[in-house]
């Protein structure tokens, strides 16, 4: 097929769905940021594994197909705001052809760890 390209289903904090195409290879961080993808806030450590800030959250069926999470992903997880049983940080799933027609979800709210903002303020 010369298609080559993965579709991946993006559900923003609006509820909208966007529809994005990335290559086998690439990252959903690499999804939002090549097309532009306007989720505030969304991979604020490029990929690092740094905050959680590219928490996205998966039907279980899709999240079965996704591979292991490494410490490092999970360690950086349990910081996530909203934590879900089918949560995953964006910048460690790559694209597969598998992958094809998924949908992520973009949690409501996103914690950036290094910031320590007092909300209470
Ligand atoms: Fe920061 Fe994924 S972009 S952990």
């Amino acid at each position: 097929r010369a298609d080559s390209k993965v579709t991946i289903n993006f559900i923003n904090r609006d509820g909208e769905k966007i529809t994005a195409k990335g290559s086998p290879g690439e990252s959903l961080l690499d999804v939002v940021i090549n097309q532009d993808l306007d989720f505030d806030g969304f991979g604020a450590c490029e990929g690092t594994l740094a905050c959680s800030t590219c928490h996205l959250i998966f039907d279980e069926d899709v999240y079965k197909k996704l591979g292991p999470v490494t410490d490092e992903e999970m360690d950086m997880l349990d910081l996530a705001y909203g934590l879900t049983d089918t949560s995953r940080l964006g910048c460690q799933i790559c694209l597969t052809r598998s992958l094809d027609g998924i949908t992520a979800r973009v949690p409501d709210s996103v914690t950036d760890i290094r910031q320590s903002e007092d909300v209470s303020s």
